[in-house]
C-alpha cells in the first residue's frame, strides 16, 4: 500500500518520492513534504508552525499557531493565510470568509474516475491508492474533498478536488485550484513553463522566482497556444538530467491560471485550475462542483527524469481506448498543397502518391463541405461540397481506400460560420451575449457546447458522416477563441459558468463519439498546438501540435512539448520548401529526422518533388514504420537544447536499453569554432551498440561518458543514428 496512515497524517508514496500531509491540532490541513523519499515521521514535530508579526491566530487556536505561517495543503480565501487561496466561495450572506477543517478521510484501492472530466486511471487496483480528506467549514456547511492518488509504478501523484454545498442557501464558488502546494523555504528557486504564439508553441521559458506572484494564464476558453497548462518548478542547479524538478499537469482543455507565489518568508506556494476569472459557479444546496486533476511529477534527477515520468504515464494510464497501444497511420494531409483549392481528382492522384511512398492514409482536411471554397463561411453544414465531390463522400472514400490507403476528414464541431445553413436554422447556438454584436474570429462563431441540443445535433450530424463510409481518422479542428462568453440556456445567475460548461461538453461529445466509435484514430488540432493538453489526450490518439511544419521551428516546438507530452502523440509533416510558415529551405533530411521521430505524416503533393527527393521522402517512411515501435514506447533524453546555441540533438532508447534513435541537427554553421560533442544517455553501459547503418560500435559507457565528435558543417544540416545492442 503506498499510503502510510500515522495519527492524522499521511505519507503518499510513489516509487522514489513521497508526499506527505497532516492535520494540526486545530484540525487545519498541513502540507508536509513532496519530494524526495522519507520514511513516516511525524513532520509536524520537526516543523512547528510558529508565527511572526501581525499573524493572526484563529479564536479556537493555539497561542503560537497560526495559518498565516502554515505550509498549507488547501488554503481558503479570507481566513488568518493572508496568500493566494485554492478556493473561494461567496456564501448566501455575501461574505466569503471559508475556515476548513479536517471532518474524515478514507483510503481506497486503486483510483476512481472523475465524473465528467478526463483523468488519469488504473487498469487494475495494485497500480495505485487514492487518499479522500473531507475538510469542512462549520457554519457555512461548505465541504471540500481532496483527493490523492499516489501510482505504484509511476512517480506522480494525482490530485483533484469536490466542492459541496452541504448547507440550505445556494452560494457562488469563484474560485477552485486543484493543486495548492507549499514547498518549504529554499526548494525552488526558478519556474518553468511553455509560452509562445500561434505556429510558435510550447516555447521553454524559464525565470527566477521573485516575492509575490508570478502567473501564466488562458482567459482564452481553451488552454492556448499562448501558455500550456503545465509548468515545473526548479530546484537548487536543476537541469536536463540533474537537481530536484517538481512538475504540475492539469488536465484542462478551458480557461486556466498557474500562479507560484513566493510569500515574505520564502515559502512557495504554486497552484494550477480552472482560472477564476470570468468563473462563477452556483452551488444550490446538496450540489457539489468536481474541479479537474492535475498531475504532479517529482524528479529528483532533473527535467529529463520528470518529463520520461509524464510520457510513460500518460501513454498508457491517460490516453484510453483500444487504440492506445497501436501504431499511429502515416497520412499524406491535403492542407498545405491544396489549401481549400481541390476536387475529387486531385485527392484521389494524391492518395495514390501517397500509397506509392509507403504512406497509409489520406487525410481530407478543410473545404471538403457545404460551399466551402475560403474560410468564409458552411462550418456546420456538414455535407460534401456539391462541386468538388459531386458523387459524394462515400464515393470519394472508396477512390481513395481503392487506392490502398485508409480515409481521414477533417470537422471543426465546436464551429459554424455565419454564412451557413446551421446557424440560418438556429441563430442563438453560438457562445455570445445577446446585447452585444460577437466578435468573429476566422470569419466564424463557437457553439455553444454547453447546451445539450447544440451538441446532440452536432453529434448526429457528424455520426451520420462517419456511419455513411469507412472513414477511419478524424482530425477534430477549433480555430478561433471565446469571446462575449455567455449561453441563452443559462440563467443570468448562472452566466459565469459558461465557458467551463463548453469545455465539459467538448468532453461529453468526445465521450460520445470514442465510445460509439472505439476504432476511430482522432487527430487533435486547434490551429496547431492550441489545445494541446492532458484533457485532449485522454480522448485522442495523436495532437498537430503547430500549424508551423518548418523543420528548424519545429525543433524548439516539439522539445518544449516534450517536457511533458511524449513525441509519441505529437503530428509532425514533412513538408514543401520554401516552407509556408517562415519561408525558409531545409535539406530533405533534416525536414525527414525532425518530423520521423514524432508521428511522421506529409503535407505536400509528391508528385511536385524532383524523383532524388521523392525517394528519399519514401525512405523516412521506411525508416519511421521501422521506428515505430521503439518511438512509441521509447524514453526521450534531451541532449542539445535548440534555443541555447547552434545545434538540437535528442535521443529515444528502448525502455529495455537494447534499442536507440540519436537525433542531432546543427542550426546554423560556424567556421572553425570549438568541435562538438554529444554524449548519449541511457543506454547500458557494459553492452555493445552497433550503428545499424554503418555497422560501426561503440561502448554504452564510452558513448555516454565520451561521446562522440562529428563533422559540423553546413547549416540546417541533421544527422541520425540508430543503435542497437551489438553482444
Ligand atoms: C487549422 C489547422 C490546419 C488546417 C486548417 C484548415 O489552421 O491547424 O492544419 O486544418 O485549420 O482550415
Amino acid at each position: 500500500m503506498p499510503i502510510h496512515a500515522l495519527n492524522r497524517a499521511w505519507f503518499l508514496e510513489t516509487p522514489q518520492s513521497s508526499y506527505a500531509l497532516g492535520v494540526t491540532a486545530t484540525g487545519h490541513l498541513q502540507h508536509w513534504h513532496w519530494g524526495a523519499k522519507i520514511a513516516p515521521t511525524d513532520l509536524g514535530q520537526m516543523r512547528p508552525v510558529l508565527i511572526r508579526s501581525f499573524s493572526p491566530i484563529p479564536a479556537d487556536g493555539p497561542e503560537m499557531f497560526s495559518p498565516d505561517t502554515m505550509p498549507a495543503e488547501f488554503p481558503s480565501a479570507s481566513g488568518a493565510d493572508f496568500r493566494s487561496p485554492a478556493v473561494e466561495v461567496e456564501l448566501a450572506d455575501g461574505t466569503a470568509c471559508l475556515d476548513l477543517r479536517y471532518q474524515s478521510h478514507r483510503l481506497i484501492a486503486g483510483k476512481t474516475p472523475i465524473e465528467g472530466l478526463p483523468s488519469t486511471y488504473v487498469e487494475h487496483e495494485e497500480e495505485a491508492s487514492t487518499l479522500q480528506i473531507e475538510l469542512l467549514d462549520a457554519p457555512s456547511q461548505i465541504a471540500a474533498i481532496l483527493s490523492y492518488t499516489a501510482f505504484t509504478g509511476h512517480d506522480a501523484i494525482a490530485r483533484s478536488v469536490r466542492i459541496e454545498n452541504r448547507g440550505t442557501k445556494p452560494v457562488r464558488l469563484k474560485r477552485v485550484f486543484c493543486a495548492s502546494i507549499d514547498l518549504p523555504e529554499a526548494s525552488a528557486e526558478r519556474w518553468l513553463h511553455l509560452a509562445g504564439s500561434w505556429a510558435r508553441e510550447t516555447g521553454v521559458n524559464i525565470a527566477p522566482l521573485g516575492p509575490g506572484c508570478q502567473s501564466i494564464a488562458s482567459r482564452r476558453g481553451v488552454s492556448s497556444h499562448q501558455h500550456n497548462p503545465f509548468f515545473a518548478l526548479l530546484g537548487h542547479g536543476a537541469k536536463e538530467e540533474q537537481g530536484e524538478v517538481w512538475g504540475f499537469s492539469l488536465v484542462y482543455s478551458g480557461n486556466f491560471l498557474a500562479t507560484v507565489e513566493r510569500d515574505q518568508f520564502a515559502l512557495t506556494r504554486a497552484q494550477i485550475g480552472i482560472n477564476p476569472e470570468g468563473f462563477a459557479w452556483q452551488l444550490l444546496p446538496g450540489a457539489s462542483f468536481q474541479a479537474p486533476e492535475v498531475v504532479l511529477v517529482y524528479s529528483a534527477a532533473g527535467l529529463g527524469a520528470m518529463s520520461r515520468t509524464y510520457h510513460r504515464l500518460f501513454r498508457t494510464r491517460l490516453l484510453r481506448g483500444p487504440l492506445r497501444d497501436t501504431l499511429r497511420p502515416i497520412a499524406l494531409n491535403n492542407w498545405e498543397s491544396t489549401y481549400f483549392t481541390f476536387d475529387a481528382p486531385t485527392i484521389l492522384a494524391l492518395a495514390q502518391q501517397a500509397r506509392a511512398l509507403g504512406a497509409e492514409l489520406l487525410m481530407l482536411d478543410d473545404g471538403w463541405f457545404g460551399k466551402r471554397d475560403d474560410d468564409k463561411s458552411s462550418l456546420g453544414d456538414w455535407t460534401p461540397h456539391a462541386r468538388k465531390l459531386p458523387d459524394g463522400l462515400r464515393a470519394m472514400v472508396d477512390g481513395v481506400r481503392a487506392t490502398g490507403v485508409e480515409f481521414g476528414l477533417w470537422f471543426e464541431p465546436e464551429m459554424v460560420s455565419p454564412d451557413s445553413e446551421l446557424l440560418r436554422a438556429h441563430p442563438d447556438w453560438t457562445i455570445h451575449s445577446a446585447a452585444r454584436r460577437p466578435s468573429l474570429g476566422r470569419n466564424q462563431l463557437i457553439l455553444d457546447f454547453g447546451r445539450a441540443e447544440v451538441r446532440d445535433e452536432i453529434y448526429r450530424r457528424i455520426a451520420a458522416i462517419l456511419h455513411s463510409a469507412p472513414i477511419t481518422y478524424l482530425k477534430w479542428d477549433m480555430n478561433r477563441h471565446l469571446t462575449e462568453v455567455a449561453s441563452v440556456g443559462l440563467p443570468p445567475e448562472r452566466q459565469g459558468e459558461a465557458a467551463h460548461r463548453h469545455v465539459l461538453g467538448v468532453y461529453a461529445f468526445l465521450e460520445r463519439l470514442t465510445a460509439e466509435f472505439p476504432q476511430l484514430c482522432i487527430e487533435n488540432c486547434a490551429g496547431g498546438g492550441g489545445r494541446f493538453d492532458p484533457g485532449m489526450l485522454a480522448y485522442t490518439q495523436l495532437t498537430w501540435i503547430s500549424d508551423n511544419t518548418d523543420a528548424i521551428s519545429r525543433l524548439s516546438i516539439q522539445l518544449g512539448a516534450s517536457l511533458v507530452y511524449p513525441l509519441s502523440v505529437m503530428g509532425a509533416h514533412y513538408s514543401a520548401v520554401p516552407n509556408h510558415q517562415v519561408g525558409r529551405v531545409t535539406p530533405p533530411a533534416t525536414r525527414g529526422a525532425v518530423a520521423a521521430g514524432c508521428v511522421l505524416g506529409i503535407m505536400l503533393d509528391p508528385a511536385k518533388l524532383a524523383t532524388e527527393e521523392r525517394a528519399e521522402l519514401a525512405r523516412w517512411i521506411e525508416r519511421h514504420k521501422a521506428w515505430r515501435p521503439l518511438l512509441a514506447s521509447g524514453e526521450l533524453h534531451r541532449l542539445k537544447d535548440p534555443r541555447q546555441g547552434a545545434e538540437a540533438a535528442w535521443m529515444i532508447v528502448a525502455p529495455d536499453q537494447s534499442e536507440a534513435l540519436v537525433f542531432h541537427v546543427r542550426i546554423l554553421a560556424e567556421p572553425h569554432g570549438p568541435f562538438q560533442r554529444l554524449r548519449l544517455y541511457g543506454l547500458n553501459p557494459d553492452w555493445v551498440y552497433r550503428d545499424t547503418a554503418t555497422g560501426e560500435s561503440w561502448r554504452g559507457d564510452a558513448l555516454m561518458r565520451h561521446g562522440w565528435i562529428f563533422p559540423d558543417t553546413g547549416d540546417f544540416a541533421a544527422h541520425h543514428w540508430h543503435l542497437r545492442r551489438a553482444d
